[in-house]
């Protein structure tokens, strides 16, 4: 193994989700990442992960960053503050990860990846989706051609799972379930499918007592001709419960890859078939139903640390991240005007 300096790992945020970081960072302790500070708004949670993770630890994000040496920077508060943090790390020309969604919306997406490239800082968004060795695992039998060039796609993220339970603000969100989780499934879908041409989406808002949409029906057309079929609820009211994992159905010139509950892959290539388990394992601080989420933080923490140290481009830097993004924004765009819509595209200013 490759011996490396150590790499500083600063934290903003000590929410939910961030429990999930701050112990993938405790595992990259043996890949020599230390987790030098932690910062919430919250004095509370920012001592209760200091003391737990053996970091330092802040209430105030710019005093952090200012007493701090830090290497690269772990944003996991949710996304209306990412601009403004992100903003900050930029002006310390410290390398940032930033939790998706990117931001709430397009513009602010942009002005985040601009900022960060005039600063010349490195950036990167953490989706994770398709860092679980599940998904993982799919896009290598696909990258095989052991199914020839796949023309058709369903990727599907469908639970009833009290999901406001731990994040009681996502049934005040004005945007809900395409931008909570649709963002990882339009991920999952140009990873493995390809970049989008077009895409068309309904919406329907089942359950009466949240804000926004929870369940989105998508169709899209891809570059190479393909069309899948992308689906995100948290109104399925089903047994068994899928969550968190996403089914994933492709049809290839060759053969198919079928990924269905409990992560079994069964893979179909010149007529014959194929049984595996393609679960990613329990780790010390994760537990079920929640694992094929959190190991993927553990992944996607480690793609991190090794792009940044490598100095490259993360696979879903900030400016991958605002293909995914654009098609959130499409999916919203065809929910209101029933039409198919082409996704943005960003370019660099001359
Ligand atoms: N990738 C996934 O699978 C996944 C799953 C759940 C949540 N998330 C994402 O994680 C992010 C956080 O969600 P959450 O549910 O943990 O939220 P949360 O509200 O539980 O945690 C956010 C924390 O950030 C702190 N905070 C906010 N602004 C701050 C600032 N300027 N300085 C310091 N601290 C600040 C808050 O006090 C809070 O403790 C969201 O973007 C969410 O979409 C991702």
């Amino acid at each position: 193994m490759v011996e490396h300096r150590t790499t500083r790992i600063g934290l903003i945020g000590c929410g939910f989700y961030a429990q999930n970081h701050l112990h993938a960072w405790g595992d990259l302790k043996s890949q020599n990442a230390e987790l030098v500070a932690v910062c919430d708004q919250d004095p509370i949670k920012a001592e209760a992960a200091g003391r737990r993770f053996g970091a330092a630890w802040f209430t105030d994000a710019a005093t952090m960053l200012e007493s701090m040496p830090i290497d690269l920077l772990d944003i996991t508060t949710r996304m209306g503050s990412h601009r403004a943090l992100a903003a900050m790390a930029a002006e310390h020309k410290i390398a940032m990860i930033v939790q998706k969604p990117f931001a709430p919306n397009w513009d602010e997406c942009v002005a985040i990846v601009e900022n960060a490239r005039a600063h010349g800082t490195w950036l990167a968004v953490h989706e994770n989706f398709r860092f679980a060795t599940s998904m993982r695992r799919v896009k290598a039998v696909l990258d095989s051609g052991a199914i020839g060039d796949p023309n058709w796609a369903r990727i599907s993220f469908r639970t009833g799972f009290d999901v406001y339970l731990g994040q009681p603000y996502l049934a005040q969100e004005d945007r809900l379930v395409i931008l909570d989780v649709g963002i990882h499934v339009l991920d999952l879908a140009r990873w493995l499918m390809g970049e989008v041409a077009h895409l068309s989406c309904e919406t329907q808002r089942r359950n009466p007592n949240i804000k926004a949409e929870d369940t989105a029906t998508m169709i899209l057309k891809h570059e190479t001709g393909a069309v899948s079929i992308v689906e995100a609820t948290y109104e399925a009211r089903r047994i068994p419960d899928q969550f968190p994992e996403t089914l994933v159905e492709i049809e290839g010139t060759k053969g198919s890859i079928i990924v269905t509950r409990g992560e079994k892959m069964v893979v179909t290539t010149q007529g014959l078939s194929f049984e595996e388990n393609i679960g990613g394992p329990l780790l010390s601080w994760t537990s079920r139903p929640w694992h094929v989420s959190q190991e993927a933080v553990l992944h996607t923490n480690a793609h991190m640390l090794t792009s940044f140290r490598a100095g490259r481009d993360a696979e879903t830097s900030g400016v991958d991240n605002l293909k995914t993004f654009a098609l959130v924004e499409a999916a919203y765009e065809s929910a209101v005007s029933h039409a198919s819509v082409k996704p943005k595209k960003w370019s660099p200013k001359a």
